[in-house]
């Protein structure tokens, strides 16, 4: 990579830069299938030692920085990432394959909006004084205050890194957490180079660390710390069970934004042209590597074969190719196995009786290129239940308002649903009953700091963003004086 982005690879532990205790694991640049950089692997030894010094960070320097000036932390950080903006949407590319532009435009965005929304919040976070019955006869005064978790590790998953940490590290800074974060294999390098920002930021040690490292060693170590007080986590449902498993002997706070099989539901007065786009994009932003994918498509009879044939327009018009090239639209998969997952899902899908309307191949000798693939199919199918992670939508034609809603329900996920009409009561009415954590109305997963975000069923346990941010990273104590 001699004319590519300078790449750290060290952990950050403690405020310093330092090898691993587990040696170093590969990781490669998806659009080659190339080792792109050697990254240090934290061992369990390491954990022991970053939770030592989060606690002491916790305790004291943390602790004893003002509300405001961590706001002012919060903000300078937001400025530095901005400053190198460039670089870690580049860096995040050559390592997970997504698009330089979808980082630049969106990713690292986003971690600035999610930075300075909480550096807002760092001086409001209040207790409340509370009206109350007294105590044995004689009055008394109460209050709550809202007091920091604790040792927070952040378990993050490769497929847009810098942007999910923002919606971790923000409010628990905010809130006078300090956090451990714990990059995929796949992708930390955008996650240590945002590191050297925290350093120059001027955050004490120990606040912010990042363990790179084996999900079953280092993420286990993790969850399974007495010392670390909650685990933040993004990826899949597998291991998600795992980490609320690990998590019970010693009580941490979880919290948990798994999979899913988000409903994009098109109703016959939909704007037709804006709801193809949108549901296009849905399923195919980032190779349809999101936890909010709208893979299965739910269209009104009426306007079925329109929408059809508008999908398998819009799949045969994405640019496929290298994710740095400004005309590109789709890039690769992560890594070998996700692209042969995606691919096992194309031929259990015509197993299943699908019809094949788009894609459903791979492309070229080199990366993990699948091509954006568009299915007919049934709610039943495999590919309609289980979570691809890949360029594949499913199109299920329905006939009533109350179909499409029983089909939408008729899930194990629930994280977000898009319901395309142009009548409003509608929308109203279909976003009341649909089980689902988050709804985007004429409009694929809105996703901004303000806006609550997470899933319930098997798409996870817990909110993060928005004001249940703050309440996600703080523990309420209640002090009630007898006078
Ligand atoms: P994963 O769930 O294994 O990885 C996510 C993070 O958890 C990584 O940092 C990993 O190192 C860590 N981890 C792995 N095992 C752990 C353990 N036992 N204890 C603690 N931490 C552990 O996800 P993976 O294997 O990369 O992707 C597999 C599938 O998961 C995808 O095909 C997709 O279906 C789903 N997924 C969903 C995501 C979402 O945003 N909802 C994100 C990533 C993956
Ligand atoms: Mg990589």
């Amino acid at each position: 990579m001699a004319d590519g982005p300078d790449l750290t690879t060290d952990l950050y532990l403690g405020g310093a830069w330092t090898g691993g205790g587990a040696g170093t694991f590969t990781t490669l640049n998806p659009a080659t299938g190339e080792a792109l950089a050697e990254v240090a692997a934290a061992s369990t030894g390491d954990v022991g030692t970053a939770v030592v010094a989060a606690t002491g960070a916790l305790r004291g320097e943390w602790a004893a920085t003002s509300p405001s000036c961590k706001g002012e932390l919060l903000n300078r950080l937001a400025d530095l990432v901005e400053r190198d903006a460039e670089a870690l949407a580049a860096i995040e590319s050559l390592d997970m394959g997504g698009l330089a532009g979808l980082g630049r435009t969106m990713f690292v965005p986003n971690l600035v909006g999610s930075l300075r929304y909480y550096a807002g919040w760092a001086d409001k976070i209040n207790g409340e004084t509370i009206r109350n019955d007294g105590y044995l006869g004689r009055p008394a005064f109460a209050y709550t205050t809202r007091e920091p978790v604790g040792v927070i590790a952040a378990i993050i998953p490769w497929n847009s890194p810098l942007m999910i940490l923002g919606w971790k590290l923000a409010p628990a800074l905010a809130c006078g957490n300090t956090v451990i974060i714990k990059p995929a294999e796949d992708a930390s390098l955008s996650v240590l180079h945002f590191a050297k920002l925290v350093e120059e930021a001027g955050f004490p040690a120990g606040v912010v660390q990042v363990l790179p490292g084996i999900g079953g060693v280092t993420g286990a170590a993790l969850a399974g710390h007495p010392g670390v007080h909650k685990v933040s986590f993004t990826g899949s449902t597998a291991v998600g069970r795992d980490i609320l498993r690990a998590s019970a002997d010693t009580f941490k706070r979880t919290a948990l934004e798994l999979g899913g099989k988000s409903p994009q539901i098109v109703f016959d007065d939909a704007d037709l042209d804006g709801a193809i786009a949108g549901v296009a994009m849905g399923i195919f932003v980032n190779s349809g590597q999101t936890c909010a994918a709208g893979s299965r498509i739910l269209v009104h009879r009426a306007v079925y074969s329109a929408v059809l044939d508008g999908l398998r327009d819009a799949a045969e018009a994405q640019v496929v190719g290298d994710p740095r090239d400004p005309a590109t639209t789709m890039g690769p998969l992560v890594n070998a196995a996700q692209r042969d997952r995606v691919l096992g899902y194309v031929t259990k899908g015509i197993g299943d009786g699908a019809e094949l309307v788009a894609g459903g191949d791979a492309i070229g000798e080199r990366g993990f290129f699948v091509r954006p693939t568009v299915f007919a199919g049934t709610n039943d199918m495999r590919i309609a239940r289980e979570e691809i992670f890949g360029p594949v939508g499913t199109v299920v034609p329905f006939d009533s308002g109350d179909e499409a809603i029983a089909l939408a329900n008729d899930s194990d996920y629930g994280l977000a649903a898009t319901v395309w009409t142009r009548d409003l009561a509608r929308a109203h009415h279909v976003s009341a009953e649909l089980r689902t954590g988050a709804i985007g109305v004429n409009g694929w997963s809105p996703l901004a700091a303000q806006l609550p975000w997470g899933g319930v069923k098997a798409s996870g346990v817990g909110r993060e963003l928005g004001y249940e941010g703050i309440l996600a990273n703080t523990e309420t104590k209640t002090v009630t004086v007898i006078l």
